[in-house]
């Protein structure tokens, strides 16, 4: 009896873990292609992202910005299980490659000496993961995909950021509910009524907005280290089986012994150990106390090498859309 628990425990273990992979418009619990997602680009990326000549090792969380002078430029950590479990890593990864890529246009904007006027867009602009979960029509706790999520921000014309819509970690609503036509599951604020002391929330309508000018796939190694050196990180599909114990080197670098794919995280970087160990630099969304501060490195070598080409990476190109009527009332 214990052996046969013992068995079916190894066997759920193994299948058991659900997928946070799913492509809406083919309902498979695979990534979409560029052909489920009407707009995007299947391609290696534009010329000038030059193939050759890219570095050994190169990371966002330690760009070479002067002379002996190195900056972070990417943003916020996130953990996509609390308050409670929720399958939503493709909106986690998309959020934060979105927001990554806004820090680093702002950035070389400032090199040139052009901050924004408006103070607020010279900050760190985190984009709302629940109300990409609310009405993003990519997915939900049940799984999603990135792609799609850029695909409907396109659409749409923009996502608000987490100060519209904090993470609840629920499938609250879905791009059919009323909530997401009236914009009350995108951006909300509550008011009270002193006299009853009762709090009442509605819609906003006036908001930043984060926009995504254009978006797709990128599939091959060199094209994916091109796209992440030249324009920022890109959301990859990784197996989170291969991401639990404790099957690392002793500098920390994972190695990787999985197959199949169910999880979604974000590129950032590559880098090589003092012993010539190559390994790939990415962001997980379980939290800093998972691994080196929510982040991990995995081998890029044989044996046991993860490849971000095996089941390929999405990027997007953000920009920021103010309200037609920015004077509202403050
Ligand atoms: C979407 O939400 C509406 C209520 O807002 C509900 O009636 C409908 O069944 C939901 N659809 C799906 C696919 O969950
Ligand atoms: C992930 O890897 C584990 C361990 O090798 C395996 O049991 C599982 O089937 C893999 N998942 C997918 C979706 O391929």
């Amino acid at each position: 009896m214990g052996r046969v628990l013992a068995a079916l425990l190894v066997l759920t273990r193994a299948d058991g873990r659900p997928s946070e992979v799913l492509c809406p418009a083919t309902g498979r619990r695979e990534r979409c292609t560029a052909h489920d997602v009407p707009g995007a680009q299947a391609r290696a990326p534009p010329a000038g992202l030059e193939t050759r000549a890219l570095p050994r090792a190169f990371d966002w969380n330690a760009v070479e910005v002067a002379w002996r002078q190195r900056l972070s430029l990417t943003t916020t950590d996130l953990n996509q299980h609390i308050p409670t479990y929720c399958g939503s890593c493709w909106a986690h990864a998309a959020a934060s490659t979105l927001a990554d890529r806004l820090k680093i246009q702002l950035f070389r904007s400032a090199a040139h000496g052009a901050l924004p006027e408006a103070s607020g867009r010279s900050r760190d602009i985190i984009p709302s993961v629940q109300a990409l979960i609310n009405c993003g029509d990519a997915g939900s706790c049940y799984g999603g995909d990135s792609l799609a999520a850029f695909a409907w921000i396109h659409r749409v014309g923009g996502l608000p950021d987490v100060t519209c819509q904090q993470y609840q970690a629920r499938n609250v609503y879905n791009a059919s509910s009323p909530e997401c036509a009236s914009g009350e599951a995108l951006c909300h604020t509550c008011a009270i009524d002193f006299a009853t002391r009762t709090s009442t929330c509605a819609a906003v309508r006036a908001y930043t907005r984060i926009g995504v000018a254009s978006f797709g796939t990128v599939d091959a190694e060199p094209d994916i280290m091109a796209e992440v050196h030249a324009r920022g990180p890109v959301a990859c599909h990784i197996n989170a089986s291969c991401l639990e114990g404790a099957d690392h080197d002793s500098a920390g670098v994972w190695n990787y012994r999985c197959a199949g794919h169910n999880h979604v995280i974000q590129l950032a970087g590559w880098g090589e150990g003092a012993d010539g160990t190559r390994y790939w630099i990415a962001r997980n969304s379980w939290g800093t106390f998972w691994a080196d501060h929510g982040w991990f490195r995995v081998r890029r070598d044989p044996p046991f090498a993860w490849s971000p080409a095996e089941f390929g990476c999405n990027w997007a190109e953000p920009f920021i859309a103010e309200p037609a009527a920015v004077a509202v009332a403050r």
